[in-house]
């Protein structure tokens, strides 16, 4: 049986380093197996709800498809399919679904709403996203990363940006778990909250990774492997103006990338998506035609680079999904791990 078993996956915390090892190397292995059309219907039978409060493309599609290649049935309730929150507290869609359901994702606003589906439902809760943390986008990255570098321990994983967002603090805490030296590098009111540094802080102290907070661009991105980066403005947040003005000099372009001072193949460039790279879209339009801008975060010509493991990122998001979910909800013997090689 696995360790993981009947267990919530609420933020990196939920897991102590070695178990979060497991995951990126269980996800790697179910890579493989799906690769190599080897079944693993680890959840046969199994019933799974997906809450989304906010939109999504990579979380549900993996969630589905994951659900389903593993031999279990989704159900997809957005926000205004169920009560929850309007008409039904947490409490009771808890206990309800939990009555129904093996297992439930949740994508929402407030890390306490997922918390207390967990605390409520008595069935394994995966965070999909809350404004705190994203922890089923950390596991894949850290995956991304082991593949492109072959190790974690010692690895720079710059993240470059919004540095008190979910992704960021996600990175963070779980970076520094797993002995990868973690440098967030913001203006100084997008720094991470003090107590998110901290947890860092004693986990890297186990790890011997080390952590960096700083506003200065040079130091921050120097030596590192992968320069990470994330919206300006996250779902929920609406102060454009004041984000653009703060963060533009801190955008992801091709002389950021030459301040790491790392050889081709010791760099890569990572974002969990969706990015703003263009105003190709009718949103990105919108924006552009108010603010003036049309590449934010990251410009097309870094997305598009040599650098760029986005696309492998997003697809890492179903395999690691599905080894959070076979670990805590499936009949597990533990397998013997099959590394996934290009
Ligand atoms: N990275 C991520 O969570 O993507 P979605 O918002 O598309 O799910
Ligand atoms: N920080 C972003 C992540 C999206 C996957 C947001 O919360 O909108």
């Amino acid at each position: 049986m696995s360790l993981l078993q009947g267990r919530s996956i609420l933020a990196e915390t939920s897991m102590s380093p070695a178990e979060m090892q497991y995951l990126v190397d269980f996800g790697l292995h179910l890579k493989y197996l799906k690769r190599h059309n080897i079944p693993h219907r680890y959840l046969e039978g199994k019933s799974i709800a997906l809450i989304f409060e906010k939109a999504s493309t990579r979380t549900r599609s993996s969630f589905v498809t994951a659900a389903v290649e593993m031999g279990a049935y989704p159900d997809y309730l957005g926000k205004d399919d169920i009560h929850l929150g309007v008409k039904e507290s947490v409490e009771d869609t808890a206990k309800i679904l939990g009555s129904m359901f093996d297992g439930i994702e949740f994508r929402g606003f407030k890390q306490q709403t997922v918390d207390d589906l967990a605390k409520y439902s008595g069935v394994p809760v995966w965070n999909g996203l809350t404004d705190e943390w994203h922890p089923t986008q950390t596991i894949p990255d850290l995956m991304t990363l082991k593949e492109n570098f072959g190790y974690l321990k010692g690895l720079t994983l710059t993240f470059v940006g919004d540095g008190h967002n979910n992704v960021a603090n996600s990175l963070l805490v779980g970076g520094s778990m797993l002995g990868v030296n973690v440098h967030i590098v913001a203006p100084k009111s997008l720094l991470p909250d003090s107590k998110k540094v901290d947890l860092a802080q004693k986990y890297a102290a186990e790890s011997g990774a080390k952590i960096m907070i700083t506003d200065d661009i040079d130091k921050g991105v120097r030596g590192s492997n992968a320069i990470y980066t994330d919206v300006w403005v996250s779902m929920g947040e609406n102060d454009w103006q004041e984000r653009i003005k703060l963060l533009h000099p801190y955008q992801v372009n091709m002389d950021l990338m030459k301040k790491t001072q790392m050889p081709d193949d010791q760099l890569i460039f990572m974002h969990c998506l969706p990015a703003f790279h263009d105003a190709s879209t009718e949103y990105g339009q919108k924006i552009a035609k108010e603010y003036g801008i049309t590449e934010m975060e990251v410009t097309d010509e870094v997305f598009r680079s040599q650098y760029s493991r986005v696309f492998e990122e997003g697809e890492n998001r179903k395999h690691g999904i599905k080894a959070i979910m076979a670990a805590t909800l499936g009949d597990l013997f533990i397998p013997e791990l099959t590394t996934f090689k290009k």
